[in-house]
């Protein structure tokens, strides 16, 4: 078989290198990829843009390729999915209408309401007069959220008033185009999160392990939002009770209201949940794909075959599956990110050392590199390296993350120190 997976992050590195593994996979080519992609065997980039539909289609088609594997949420919002599958090609993802999931905030409340999924109590604005006077109403901390894509930017967790009413005005202001179309205002809510990303065919669904990443940039998870510094699984706090309530209470009723509103939906539905403090949980949001820092650490423990399950879930033939077999142990991802991120940061800084991490017995994954001219590996983003260990349990998987991560050196680094500190405490 041969492979296309959309995406240029650590998650499409990392999806490409799992299903390298298999026999079955004679070649992955990643759109537009990036630096770790272009240089793995068996594996090769193709300089299209992901929502260049046509363009993806057309070489599929004529290079034989059997299925595409769609990373990113911005494609599958735009019905990447639909596209391909009116051409005949083989889509791991959601179409347009069950992407909907993650591009509309809005759009998945009233789903996860009216299918009794617990979720933040929330209220869903058209203009900033009614928004503001909700907040004030409600009161402090409260959540402001544009309704769509904002590259994880659209959310605010308001301490103040004026810090509500300033996330409104920007929203509705325009800075985040047509994402802004809407408000949502949402309860806040208290604990501690958990990513769990589970695979479906739109009839039966299958979690993964769950994982938990650190968003922040600082140490003790503090200082701005990021699209991630690290990621653990399986996570502790998810315990087997948890995650039985997960599968009933959240995943088979989303699975349920989707195929009642005639969505198939075929792909990764990923939900974000937080477990509060007396070990409840509530869905803050639903994501349409593989989550991006949490694939690199799920996937290196997975042992059936992942294009076993993919092609299980594109042919609606999950439910015959054996169960989903997992290596013993924990895994653990530390990122090296450019300094200056999440703020203003530079690129193409030579990066030295990724052999020798990899010798220390870490999986490096690519998230922003690519190869220069010199065919020297090179930063190309804010989050550039997810170095990855697995261990028979997270001292270890952690400890030989670090130990990797040290072998690596670029302009600027930067790296969390902490990552895990919750499971290793
Ligand atoms: P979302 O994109 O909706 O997941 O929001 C991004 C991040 O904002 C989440 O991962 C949480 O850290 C935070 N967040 C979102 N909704 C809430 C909420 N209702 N209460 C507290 N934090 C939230
Ligand atoms: N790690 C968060 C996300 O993928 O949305």
């Amino acid at each position: 078989m041969k492979v296309l997976v959309v995406g240029n992050g650590g998650r499409e590195h990392a999806l490409a290198w799992k299903l390298l593994q298999s026999h079955q996979i004679e070649q992955v080519v990643c759109v537009p990829g990036n630096g770790g992609t272009a240089t793995m065997e068996r594996c090769q980039n193709l300089p299209l843009l992901v929502d260049d539909f046509a363009g993806i289609s057309e070489y599929a088609l004529k290079n034989g390729i059997s299925l595409v594997v769609v990373g990113p949420e911005v494609p599958l919002a735009k019905g990447i999915t639909d596209y391909l599958q009116k051409q005949g090609l083989m889509v791991f993802g959601p179409g347009k209408m069950g992407a909907q999931i993650e591009a509309s905030k809005a759009w998945a409340k009233a789903l996860m309401e009216e299918a009794g999924i617990p979720t933040a109590k929330a209220a869903v604005f058209t203009e900033g007069k009614a928004a503001k006077s909700y907040v004030k109403a409600q009161g402090i901390p409260i959540v402001v959220k544009a309704d769509g894509l904002a590259a994880g930017k659209g959310v605010t967790v308001a301490q103040s008033l004026e810090q509500a009413e300033r996330a409104i005005d920007a929203i509705f202001g325009g800075q985040f185009g047509n994402a802004g179309n809407f408000v949502v205002i949402e309860e806040c809510l208290q604990g501690e999160e958990v990513s769990v990303l589970a695979l479906t065919d739109g009839l039966t669904i299958r979690p993964l392990l769950p994982a938990q990443d650190h968003k922040r940039i600082g140490e003790g998870d503090t200082g701005e939002n990021t699209g991630g510094m690290g990621a653990y699984a399986p996570a502790p706090i998810a315990t087997p009770e948890l995650m039985a309530r997960v599968q009933t209470e959240v995943l088979e009723r989303a699975i349920a209201i989707l195929k009642s509103r005639n969505i198939d939906y075929r792909g990764v539905l990923y939900a974000g949940l937080m477990i509060t403090p007396t070990g409840d949980f509530k869905v803050l949001e639903f994501n349409c794909r593989f989550g991006d820092p949490e694939t690199q650490v799920i996937l290196p423990l997975l042992e059936t075959p992942l294009e076993d399950l993919i092609l299980a879930c594109v042919q609606q033939r999950l439910a015959a599956m054996p169960p989903i077999a997992w290596k013993k142990g924990a895994s653990a991802s530390v990122v090296a990110a450019s300094g200056g991120y999440p703020g203003e940061y530079e690129k193409a800084k030579v990066i030295n050392g990724i052999e020798q991490a990899q010798a220390a017995g870490t999986t490096v994954f690519h998230a922003g590199t690519k190869l220069n001219e010199l065919q020297q590996i090179v930063t190309d983003g804010g989050r550039v390296l997810n170095v990855t260990a697995v261990g028979d349990d997270f001292t270890q998987a952690i400890a030989q993350a670090y130990a990797g991560i040290q072998q690596i050196e670029f302009s600027g680094m930067y790296y969390r120190r902490d990552i895990g500190y919750r499971v290793l405490s």
